[in-house]
């Protein structure tokens, strides 16, 4: 079994987002699963994206208006609210929050995301686009 097939969250699964070359066009978009949560989709050159949700466990902010910042290696969102920065790897910050993040990968030129639900670009739900 390849590192990829493995599923640390139990009852998540990898869903097709969409092809990459389309997801590039912006570095941050919404994302929204089904049952109503919107995440937020990262995108920082030349080939990395983060997933997590749209709103800011401090109090809601929206992350998805955040400002990009790669300190050392580490990318992050400043919440655009009470600028507080979370890690969007593992969604950690010096407030001691943590922001929920989901994992990401990249497959014959489409990208996948490990969700509890399936998720889409637009909110009717509709399959990725191509
Ligand atoms: S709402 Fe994000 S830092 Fe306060």
């Amino acid at each position: 079994m390849a590192a990829t097939d493995l599923q640390p969250d139990s009852g998540y699964s990898w869903h097709l987002l969409g092809d990459i070359d389309i997801l590039k066009s912006k570095p941050c978009r919404k994302v929204f699963m089904q049952g109503g949560t919107v995440l937020a989709l990262f995108y920082v050159a030349p080939d990395r994206f983060f997933l997590t949700n749209a709103s800011c466990p401090h109090a809601r902010g929206p992350l998805d208006q955040g400002d990009i910042e790669e300190v050392d290696g580490a990318v992050g969102i400043v919440c655009p609210l009470h600028y507080y920065r979370f890690d969007l790897k593992t969604g950690t910050s010096s407030s001691g929050l943590v922001l929920k993040t989901y994992r990401t990968e990249i497959r014959d030129n489409c990208l996948h995301v490990l969700t509890p639900l399936p998720v889409s670009l637009n909110r009717e739900g509709n399959e990725m686009q191509k």
